[in-house]
């Protein structure tokens, strides 16, 4: 059987004593990779003092990695510099936030051919290569043009900007063309893959050949929407397991019988923070009954913080928080609890499980897998009721949430006081139908779907019709 490659900037290695808990993206790779065999490239996560970078083999748990490590000015120029000043901004349609520079894009280049280079010494020709995310986008090119036949696959995990904005991005017609030399390009949602499609067809002129598959000299290139799914019913055996820990009651008995509300993101401008602290103030002014009711619990891991923008988003996003309390608050009841600290996929999903509600009100996601763990783990009894952006990825699936415009604060407060009076029926009903969708497509099938599209020739089937997803708009694929 074929051996899977995978390639993504960051490895998730188990430790060898299994404390540190894989995230959903590691389950899914790990899964596969057992199945299949092979191995996972990428990343070691380590910043070497010198020149001199190692790359390690790493078996653990039956599995297999090759970890090579990053110099200083590769991890500056490449990760924190063109990846994330550059791409992560862009295709999170924040023009005003990207800050191009040449040598960012040098060292952009320069990772990817290491990794084409270290790839080359152990490819074989029938190995399936799958390569995750936007730090990798000309990786499928570099191996192609050190001779590689291989059945290549990309996934974008995060939103792909329609070519009004992706053609803001200096060096955009050497980057984005490159991703036809991938045979399979997938992307979360629907409109993520039309404006691919928009771009191969008006800024590459690729010929097309069928929906969703164009001409690429000699091959074909094909787009596909393969939103990802999470483990749904292990998410919520964990819920109901951890519900009862220690921690989870800590918090709930220190919350003395108020609705709590509950937010999880990484520390990011895409995650709209700033917006949702706005709504829940406007909540505590418009619904004053709520009031020493309800605590809103937000959970923010520091993220990227040698990048200026997050560190000065650390800044006011606790500022606004400390002022909120300041003014609404009451000596025994603090209306937002406001943490930079990360806790593990246990922890979160006794959270969730606790929680009235939750707030997902990104300003762009890729996807959002919160939003889908929240609603797994949720008893479907008495079940709490999501709040999610129609700008998360997630909204296309999850339209029995209560979706919100996170630029309206206004209409997010309103839905606050909605999810927290919703009737138990009405709750019941919409995260029925919320389960139906992650359980038929959860990560599992998402693995498996892109894999059989990537090593069969056949037509794509189009996956949103499949899903019942929203139908493509103003789409010019047929
Ligand atoms: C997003 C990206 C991932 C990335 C993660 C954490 O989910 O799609 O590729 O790994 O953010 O960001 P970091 O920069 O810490 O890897």
């Amino acid at each position: 059987m074929a051996r899977l490659i995978v390639v993504s900037n960051r490895v998730a290695v188990p430790s060898r004593d299994g404390s540190n808990q894989a995230g959903g993206l590691a389950v899914a790779v790990r899964s596969l990779l057992k199945r299949h065999g092979g191995l996972w490239f990428g990343w070691s996560g380590t910043v070497s003092a010198d020149d001199e970078v190692s790359t390690r083999t790493i078996q653990q748990g039956g599995m297999s990695y090759i970890v090579t490590d990053l110099t200083a000015s590769d991890y500056q120029e490449y990760y924190s510099g063109f990846a994330n000043r550059v791409l992560w901004p862009i295709l999170h349609y924040r023009l005003d936030l990207a800050e191009f520079s040449r040598r960012d894009l040098s060292g952009y280049r320069r990772v990817n051919v290491l990794f084409a280079n270290q790839i080359t010494e152990w490819l074989r020709p029938d190995d399936i290569v799958w390569v995750h995310d936007y730090h990798l986008i000309p990786l499928a090119k570099m191996l192609r043009d050190r001779g590689h036949q291989n059945r290549i696959g990309f996934f974008l995990h995060v939103p792909f900007p329609p070519p009004e904005i992706l053609t803001a991005l200096p060096n955009h017609e050497w980057l984005i063309p490159q991703l036809s030399a991938y045979d399979l390009v997938g992307f979360q949602t629907a409109n993520d893959a039309t404006n691919c499609a928009r771009y191969f067809e008006s800024e590459c002129r690729l010929p097309k050949r069928a929906a969703l598959t164009y001409q690429v000299g000699e091959r074909n290139v094909r787009i596909g929407v393969f939103p990802i799914g999470i483990e749904t019913n292990e998410f919520n055996r964990l819920a109901r397991r951890s519900v009862r820990s220690a921690l989870v009651r800590n918090l709930v008995d220190s919350l003395a019988g108020r609705a709590m509300v509950i937010g999880v993101d990484r520390l990011d401008y895409s995650k709209g923070l700033a917006q949702r602290l706005d709504a829940f103030e406007r909540f505590l002014a418009g619904y004053p009954d709520w009031r020493g009711k309800v605590t809103y619990v937000q959970i923010t891991p520091k993220s990227r913080s040698e990048i200026q923008e997050y560190a000065e988003m650390e800044r006011t996003i606790s500022e606004a928080a400390g002022r909120i309390n300041g003014t609404y608050g009451e000596i025994a009841w603090t209306p937002i609890r406001y943490v930079n600290r990360a806790y593990n996929r246990s922890v979160l999903a006794g959270l969730y499980r606790s929680a009235r509600a939750a707030l997902v009100t990104p300003l762009r996601d890729g996807m959002n897998l919160v939003a889908k763990e929240y609603v797994a783990a949720q008893d479907p009894d008495d079940p709490g009721m999501l709040i999610l952006s129609r700008f998360a990825g997630a909204a296309a699936e999850l339209t029995a949430a209560l979706l919100v415009n996170p630029y309206d604060p206004e209409t997010v407060a309103v839905s606050i006081s909605h999810a927290l009076s919703m009737p138990l029926e009405e709750r019941r009903s919409r995260h029925k139908a919320m389960m139906q969708v992650i359980s038929d497509n959860d990560l599992k099938s998402w693995g498996d779907r892109f894999l059989a599209s990537l090593t069969k020739e056949a037509d794509l089937p189009l996956w949103h019709e499949h899903l019942g997803l929203r139908p493509l708009e103003n789409s010019s694929i047929a």
